[in-house]
């Protein structure tokens, strides 16, 4: 059932429309309350399954990995492995006869390729100079926010196995 004619004068397209001006106020009292009680529904539906992920999310299973001999670099030495998958590079340094540290290679800006500067004793991004501690990849400088994520690392024998990252999601 029509319940507004076109005027003669009005353009063909307005037919396409179900809701003329002068027919707004038939949008009545109930259609509005189905509409608020179906939206409600949704975003309640919504805020289920993000409680639902949230109580089933397991933490990533990290692989064990050798990514060095402990003798092969000397101090101030670096090498680029993969890690935990192939193609996310991480940059292990030799920081002192006995420590070792490594980082993902991502910078937490703009994801450019961080490297160790040892004049400096730091980990630089050359894209906007953005520079992070090499104790802990905390930023000392430049537009990163947050600091480079950490591969943990555990010395067998001689060998220096990659454990799990930490501070991937800060
Ligand atoms: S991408 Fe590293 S500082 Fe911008």
């Amino acid at each position: 059932m029509k319940l507004f004619r076109r005027p003669s004068s009005a353009p063909l397209w307005q037919d396409e429309f179900s809701v003329f001006t002068a027919g707004e106020r038939y949008v009545n009292r109930r259609q509005f309350t189905k509409f608020l009680t179906l939206t409600s529904l949704a975003m309640f539906v919504g805020n289920l399954w993000i409680l639902a992920r949230s109580w089933f999310y397991r933490a990533p299973a990290y692989p064990r990995r050798v990514v060095a001999r402990a003798d092969e670099l000397a101090v101030g030495g670096t090498r680029i492995f993969d890690y935990p998958a192939a193609g996310m590079s991480c940059i292990l340094v030799r920081t002192a006869t006995d420590s070792w540290v490594a980082y993902s290679q991502k910078c937490t800006h703009l994801s450019c390729a961080v490297y160790y500067a040892k004049e400096q004793d730091r980990l630089e991004c050359p894209c906007h100079q953005g520079f992070f501690s090499i104790a802990d990849g905390a930023v000392l400088q430049g537009p990163p926010r947050r600091p480079l994520p950490r591969v943990r690392l555990e010395r067998l024998g001689g060998e220096l196995i990659a454990v799990r990252m930490e501070g991937e999601g800060a």
